[in-house]
């Protein structure tokens, strides 16, 4: 039997809290912010808000912040479940610190195979704008995927009708106008979206517009001549996450629904991505909300779905910080 030393186990737990926090850092954030900061204390992971990376023109409230946040808890709790941990976790922990999102307790158990083949899936997750296929996605499977993915306090939305579909476009289509033509949400993305290999957004992962399709990325040149085509194709899944409230815990809830529902789309051969801009800009937003989501809780996330070319290259991970830029003392 070996002898491990106290100094050797108490090396063996933070090694282990930063290979679970490295995991967390894989996760989707808007603009690739990462807003999120995080503490190893022993058999502890706490996961905070960064401020300084929240988008104070786009996201005021936090939403999006706290969405990504919520997302990169996810992603650590899988990877705790991978090497053989509970992973108990309270959402706002601390009363009167809203920027303490979530704790992880680390409870010893057994590796779980399904979190592995989770991670596996999260581990491989790119956001890939690139053109779906022109196969449509049958109303069904988009059904089953969500049921799949359901978390409890969220929910998501699929939207059918045709009429319905088009008015969802045309109010992407709006805010993606309203946002390009306000210099402040304009300086914004730029800033954070800028590639370094830290952060923001590769070219990679910018596909030029498609010369037939009328389709359009968020990231495209504000100057090129995909400004006015569809963000949204007519054969897209569309779905809206939906919580019950709109308060910070059903914000970080919805970043484990969007990791859900990403894993479920790659397990069934779908490219996921999401459209935010029409939960940013408030009017889009409030029509989003009556006439779409009519009552059926507070619209969250648009995610567009599709499928992939078979034949598609994977896309090379976009850049994240350092694990000790992220590490609080
Ligand atoms: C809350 C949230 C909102 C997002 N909104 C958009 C969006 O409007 N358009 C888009 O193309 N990608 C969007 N994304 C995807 C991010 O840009 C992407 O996660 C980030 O650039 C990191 O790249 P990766 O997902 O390939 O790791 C969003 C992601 C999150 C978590």
């Amino acid at each position: 039997m070996s002898v491990i030393s106290r100094s050797e186990r108490a090396h063996a737990s933070v090694t282990t809290g930063r290979d679970i926090v490295a995991f967390g850092t894989r996760a989707p954030s808007i603009h690739n912010t990462q807003p999120w900061s995080w503490r190893i204390d022993g058999s502890r992971i706490d996961l905070r808000a960064d401020r300084g990376r929240q988008l104070h023109v786009a996201d005021p409230e936090g939403r999006h912040l706290t969405i990504s946040c919520g997302a990169a808890l996810h992603h650590a709790v899988v990877r705790a479940r991978t090497l053989g941990f509970e992973a108990e976790v309270e959402l706002l922990p601390t009363a009167g610190d809203p920027d303490h999102l979530a704790t992880i307790q680390l409870v010893p158990g057994r590796p779980d195979p399904e979190a592995e083949a989770e991670a596996e899936l999260l581990g491989r997750r790119r956001t890939d704008r690139r053109r779906f296929t022109a196969w449509p996605l049958p109303d069904d499977r988009l059904d089953q995927l969500v049921a799949a993915a359901v978390e409890p306090g969220t929910d998501a939305l699929t939207i059918r009708e045709p009429a319905r579909r088009v008015r969802v476009g045309l109010l992407v289509s709006k805010a993606a106008w309203v946002e390009s033509h306000d210099p402040r949400y304009a300086r914004e993305q730029e800033h954070w979206t800028l590639p370094t290999p830290e952060g923001g957004v590769p070219e990679t992962h910018r596909p030029a517009p498609h010369p037939r399709l009328r389709v359009s990325s968020r990231y495209d040149d504000p100057g090129s001549e995909s400004m006015g085509r569809d963000p949204v194709q007519g054969t897209d899944g569309l779905v809206v996450i939906t919580t019950e409230e709109d308060g910070p815990r059903d914000w970080l809830r919805s970043g484990t629904m969007l990791c859900r529902l990403w894993t479920e789309a790659m397990t069934a051969g779908l490219s996921l991505v999401p459209l935010s801009q029409l939960v940013e800009v408030p009017d889009t937003r409030a029509a989003l909300a009556d006439e779409i989501v009519a009552g059926a809780g507070h619209p969250q996330l648009l995610l567009r779905l599709g499928w992939q070319e078979i034949s598609r290259n994977p896309l090379p991970p976009s850049g994240r910080r350092p694990l000790d830029d992220v590490l609080l003392p």
